[in-house]
């Protein structure tokens, strides 16, 4: 398995690559020479406006050997059971607190099924026509996506595998990212993804905008995520005649088009708009040393903004492994509800608030002002612990996905997976009445 990388030091930087077979492949000075060197066609891949501000403006341009609209033209696929559902009015709104056990994989002793086909979109909200919007899958797979490449041209994909390493091959390079790594495979970027057995992660879909950094206010210039920890391939080009697909997502509908070659022949680019990967075991944990929590936005590694100020379109946010100190402080997550919609995954491990109910490979959705916290077991024991410094987390890696869009629930998530966990709601069932006027104030 090919993986070399390059540090993203820095995110609006400007990087450059050129595949070492054939150095001086980027011109130099410019970036749309009369003739480029080897033979290769420019093509500019715009990630925002052209007139979009300099510190936020993201194009790359790409020196491949081919230019991408060498292709036949785009056929609608017709599917009678579709897995990507964007239709938000198909089923009834559902604000009851929702858990999943873990997703299927299917056997590959069934049917082979690769990463596009096996993307089951569970719930969402907006619209990708006017960019507004959000969308949370699942992908479930068995095998490598063969002479087949995919792009979305509605949003980007924030990716978190949980069950195997996946092998992404993009126009810009490879990158294997394994559980506990994200990938985010922006807007209009092909790529191909090979899978070494059981494949099974979560995806969030942003329409709104791409993913920053969090701003750090008075944290200062370290911590959380930092910049330097991203990480972007190197060109690597492979010239390949054979038939290829391109499938492509527009306006949240499926499409093919066939060539004649591969789409990953870009033998040198430059550019700030690229995909990216991240090991989560390298996030900054920052909480209180002293008593209460902070708000979970302390864990958010990435932020994909709306259009109102202070407002994510979509967080991601983890929890990671740390120390809990906290003073005369209940110290699991407090009970609350909230007006933004929070869906919760599991990469690995056991998430602290529900031990024994909520598992890898599962999910859970709180949505607006639904109320939830932890369950029966967890209150009546953090309650009543002695407090002292402790290590919490290790070994597990719990995530969210914090939209402030209201989501709708799609009909497989609700039924056809069959994973829906009917009994969620009794783990609050036995939160026991304390109350009393005779007892002290502590
Ligand atoms: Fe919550």
């Amino acid at each position: 398995m090919k993986d070399d990388l390059q540090y993203l030091s820095g995110f609006n930087c400007e990087f450059s690559s050129e595949d070492a077979r054939c150095p001086g492949a980027l011109p130099v000075g410019q970036n749309n020479t009369q003739k480029c060197p080897y033979g290769l066609y420019a093509e500019q891949l715009s990630g925002t406006a052209f007139t979009a501000p300099r510190s936020q403006n993201k194009r790359s341009w790409l020196y491949r050997i081919r230019p991408s609209v060498v292709h036949k033209i785009y056929q609608p696929i017709v599917d009678e059971a579709p897995r990507l559902v964007y239709d938000w009015d198909a089923t009834h709104p559902i604000p009851n607190q929702l858990r999943w056990k873990p997703f299927d994989v299917p056997s590959r002793q069934a049917a082979e099924v690769d990463f596009i086909d096996g993307l089951h979109t569970i719930c969402g909200a907006g619209d990708c026509r006017t960019r507004q919007g959000v969308a949370i899958h699942v992908y479930l797979c068995n095998a490598s996506m063969r002479d087949k490449a995919f792009y979305n041209a509605d949003g980007d994909y924030l990716i978190v595998p949980q069950l195997g390493p996946l092998l992404i091959t993009t126009e810009f390079g490879k990158i294997r990212c394994e559980p506990n790594e994200i990938c985010v495979i922006q807007q209009g970027m092909r790529f191909n993804v090979t899978v070494f057995g059981p494949s099974r992660g979560y995806i969030l879909e942003v329409f709104d905008d791409h993913f920053h950094l969090p701003e750090l206010g008075p944290i200062g210039a370290n911590g959380l995520a930092n910049s330097r920890d991203f990480q972007t391939p190197v060109a690597l080009y492979e010239d390949r005649d054979t038939d290829y697909k391109i499938v492509c997502k527009y306006q949240c509908k499926l499409f093919v088009a066939q060539q004649d070659h591969s789409p990953f022949d870009v033998v040198a680019w430059h550019g700030n708009y690229v995909p990216f990967k991240y090991d989560l075991a390298r996030f900054m944990v920052i909480n209180s040393v002293s008593f209460d929590h902070c708000d979970p936005s302390i864990f958010t590694v990435l932020t994909c903004p709306s259009r109102k100020p202070g407002t994510a379109a979509a967080d991601f946010v983890i929890f990671p492994p740390r120390w809990s100190v906290q003073e005369h402080t209940f110290r699991p997550p407090y009970y609350h509800r909230n007006c933004m919609s929070e869906f919760m995954g599991l990469i690995k491990g056991r998430y602290e608030a529900k031990e024994d109910s909520f598992h890898p490979g599962g999910a859970s959705l709180h949505s607006i002002m639904t109320p939830h916290g932890p369950d029966t077991r967890c209150f009546e024991t953090a309650s009543n612990t002695e407090l002292k410094p402790e290590r919490i987390a290790d070994g597990t890696q719990a995530f969210m996905f914090e939209t402030s869009y209201s989501m709708a629930v799609t009909e497989w998530a609700l039924k056809t997976c069959n994973k829906l966990d009917n009994d969620y709601n009794k783990c609050w069932e036995g939160l026991k009445k304390h109350f009393s006027e005779s007892k002290t104030i502590l």
